[in-house]
């Protein structure tokens, strides 16, 4: 694919891009979730259900955000950030933050992030890097145990949903790394993106059954095949 003459570029990535980090991604080989049933633990039913459960599921992982680092795909999108003059925004479907410690800006999380909390007292979001499941006050209006994950479960709906197609209209080269595809509204970015004009490319380290909807495939690991695209892409557009 011809990277010369693009201007605005829109990212989407997924959990495959956090993997060599060593993040879990979604959907391993046995359909579940660390363990746990999606239902049981990414839809506001399950957390009504089960709320300690829940609180405990994501209090575990935003502990483990401590044992991992940024790898080389996330570092090659901050560089991407850092370098490109033209218009560039990171979709992220991850509620990890290895995208901005990574150095990345021109970031955002569609899906909610770990080291967020919301108040479903005062509708405020704060930042949050300690535990929910003891039931901890609201920063912004004291009360006692309604803080719940700042993560958008499944029938929820997902952040800066018009920011983010503004600019896929927008976009000269639609990108998406590490994602399975199986989840809307993101699913369907890259035929949106290409309905309005842009070039699409994908990095993923398996084919899927949406790969058809791109100009160019690429497989491989996001550790790999991101920073030989930036560079690629860099080299193109000096
Ligand atoms: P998935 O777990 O569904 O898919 C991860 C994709 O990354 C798969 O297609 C893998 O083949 C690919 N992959 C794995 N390792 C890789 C590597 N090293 N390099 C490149 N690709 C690799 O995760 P997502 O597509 O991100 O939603 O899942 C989408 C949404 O479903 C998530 O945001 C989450 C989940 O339910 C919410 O939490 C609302």
């Amino acid at each position: 694919m011809d990277f010369s003459d693009i201007r605005n570029i829109v990212i989407l990535t997924g959990a495959g891009i956090s993997a060599e980090s060593g993040v879990a991604t979604f959907r391993g080989p046995d359909g579940l979730w660390e363990g746990h049933r999606v239902e049981d633990v990414a839809t506001p039913e399950g957390f009504a259900r089960d709320p300690a459960l829940v609180q405990r599921f994501y209090d575990a992982r935003r502990a483990r955000l401590h044992e991992v680092e940024p790898n080389a795909a996330h570092a090659a999108l901050a560089r991407l950030d850092k370098e490109w003059k033209g218009g560039l925004l990171i979709v992220t479907q991850n509620v990890d933050d290895l995208h901005e410690r990574a150095g990345a800006s021109r970031l955002l999380h569609m899906h909610g992030e770990l080291k967020s909390a919301w108040c479903r007292a005062c509708d405020a979001r704060s930042p949050w890097q300690g535990e929910l499941a003891n039931g901890p006050d609201c920063p912004t209006c004291g009360v006692a145990g309604k803080l719940r994950p700042d993560i958008v479960w499944f029938g929820e709906m997902p952040y800066e949903m018009e920011r983010i197609d503004r600019a896929l209209m927008e976009a000269d080269l639609f990108v998406s790394i590490g994602t399975s595809g199986a989840v809307y509204p993101a699913a369907g970015y890259v035929q949106t993106a290409r309905y309005c004009g842009a070039r699409t490319l994908e990095m993923n380290l398996d084919p899927r059954q949406g790969s058809i909807f791109f100009h160019e495939t690429r497989i491989g690991k996001a550790g790999e095949l991101v920073p030989a695209w930036v560079e690629e892409v860099l080299a193109a557009n000096p």
